[in-house]
């Protein structure tokens, strides 16, 4: 795997095709553009139209290649097939060294698996997050699991996602905790401060964002009748960035529309959007990478699932999983709203996730083993070394040393 680095750079294929997915490779992709050892080649699937688009300005590098796969209310075996097949043409007349894929989408998967039918070595960022419900995230958990058995180079944000991996047998000298690039991202777009936030009123501001599959229909159109009678309150303003899926705005529309405390508004960019969760004081969400971002920001998470493949904001006491039934939702929210100590006590708790350095450990990593060190950065650490967060310690060995033979179940039910 030995490249000629002063003539010919890694040339990297990073697929992405999901809003989350741009914003976490982002760092990546600026970091390779920004050095000799690295040709970052972005290829776009537009798994997600606009709600891409509106990221793609982060990436700093223009599209390499551009796909258009996404149809309405596409379903996942039809997305699945096109995607395999428009990607494998992709791989096929690029060649590239490696194909970088983020995460757990259909877009990730297939790249993955497009990379591995063309003989390519694959890097996965963000791996081993688990849940240990095999359909719960729907479908994420599935792909995450098949992607672990795909990858070459395996970066975990955290000693548990490491942990995960290698009681799957994944060997030890293939998994590196980085930290997650979502940390590294956020703080870089805050650092330029030119997002502005959507909040309108002086009330108690609660940002609001739900989209997962699993919860869509009766249970999401409970979640909206919930956060309704939150509203109820008085003194609150609720802000909904609305997802772009159909089903979603289905079941949340009929729910929360003509409610004075509630303000429905397409997607934000990510500029605004991170400014406006700084500026928030609570965050009811499904969302995976809010999890990560808000507890960076000190700002309460109340998850509105059943189940978390990031229990570290839970353990560090930053996030709390509350499920989906309306009832919890709403005593949920109103003792955080109501109780000073308990809000303190989260705000305060910190961020698990990384101390905004994970691209740099994700490209030393890569250029060491594609034959060349990266000066000026640190190595990435393996599943036993140790890296201080700003917060928390991220890794250390005794806890990888405790870890489950089996990924435990992180579930309400
Ligand atoms: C996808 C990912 C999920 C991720 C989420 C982030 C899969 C299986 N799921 O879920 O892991 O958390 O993205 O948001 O990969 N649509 C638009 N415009 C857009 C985006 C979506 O119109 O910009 C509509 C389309 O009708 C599309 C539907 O939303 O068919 C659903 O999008 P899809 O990417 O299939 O799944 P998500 O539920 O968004
Ligand atoms: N986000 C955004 N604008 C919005 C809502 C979310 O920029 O209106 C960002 C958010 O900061 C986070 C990411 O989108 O980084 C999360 O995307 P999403 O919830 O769609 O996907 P998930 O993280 O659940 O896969």
């Amino acid at each position: 795997m030995s490249t000629d680095l002063i003539n010919a750079p890694v040339r990297a294929m990073l697929v992405l095709g999901t809003r989350p997915e741009a914003i976490k490779l982002a760092p990546v992709a600026r970091a390779m553009a920004d050095s000799r050892l690295f040709e970052p080649l972005v290829v776009t699937t537009g798994q997600h139209r606009e709600m891409l688009h509106q990221m793609l300005d982060l990436l700093r590098v223009p599209a390499h290649t551009e796909l258009d796969v996404m149809r309405e209310r596409q379903q996942l075996s039809t997305l699945t097939a096109r995607l395999v097949d428009q990607l494998g043409e992709v791989v096929r007349a690029g060649r590239p060294d490696v194909v970088i894929v983020q995460g757990d989408t259909t877009t990730a998967l297939t790249g993955a698996l497009a990379a591995f039918y063309e003989h390519i070595p694959v890097a996965h960022v963000e791996a081993g997050l688990r849940t240990g419900v095999a359909d719960n995230p729907f479908p994420e958990e599935l792909n995450r699991r098949l992607i672990g058995r795909i990858a070459r180079w395996h970066f975990a944000p955290t000693p548990r996602a490491a942990g995960h991996l290698t009681a799957e047998g994944v060997p030890e000298s293939e998994v590196f905790v980085t930290g997650n690039t979502v940390i590294d991202n956020l703080l870089w777009v805050l650092a330029k401060g030119a997002g502005h936030d959507h909040f309108t009123t002086g009330a108690r501001r609660v940002l609001l964002t739900l989209h997962r599959r699993e919860n869509q229909g009766d249970t999401m159109r409970g979640m909206g009748r919930a956060l309704r009678r939150l509203a109820d309150r008085g003194d609150v303003e609720l802000l909904l960035p609305l997802h772009k899926s159909p089903a979603v705005r289905e079941a949340l529309l009929p729910e929360l529309t003509g409610h004075p405390a509630i303000r429905v508004v397409e997607p934000l960019g990510y500029l605004d959007f991170s400014a406006t969760l700084a500026a928030c004081d609570l965050v009811l969400t499904d969302s995976g990478g809010i999890q990560e971002e808000a507890p960076s920001l000190g700002k309460p998470a109340l998850v509105l699932r059943t189940t978390t493949e990031r229990p570290e904001a839970v353990e560090a006491g930053a996030a709390r999983l509350v499920g989906t039934a309306p009832e919890a939702i709403l005593e949920a929210a109103e003792r955080l709203l109501d109780d000073p100590g308990e809000y303190a006590r989260m705000a305060t708790a910190g961020n698990p996730f990384g101390d905004g350095r994970a691209t740099e450990r994700i490209i030393a990593q890569l250029a060491e083993d594609f034959g060349a060190d990266a000066p000026g950065v640190t190595g990435a650490v393996g599943v036993t070394g140790a890296v201080e967060t700003a917060g928390a310690p991220m890794a250390d060995d005794s806890l990888i040393a405790r870890l489950p033979e089996e990924p435990e179940s992180y579930s309400t039910a």
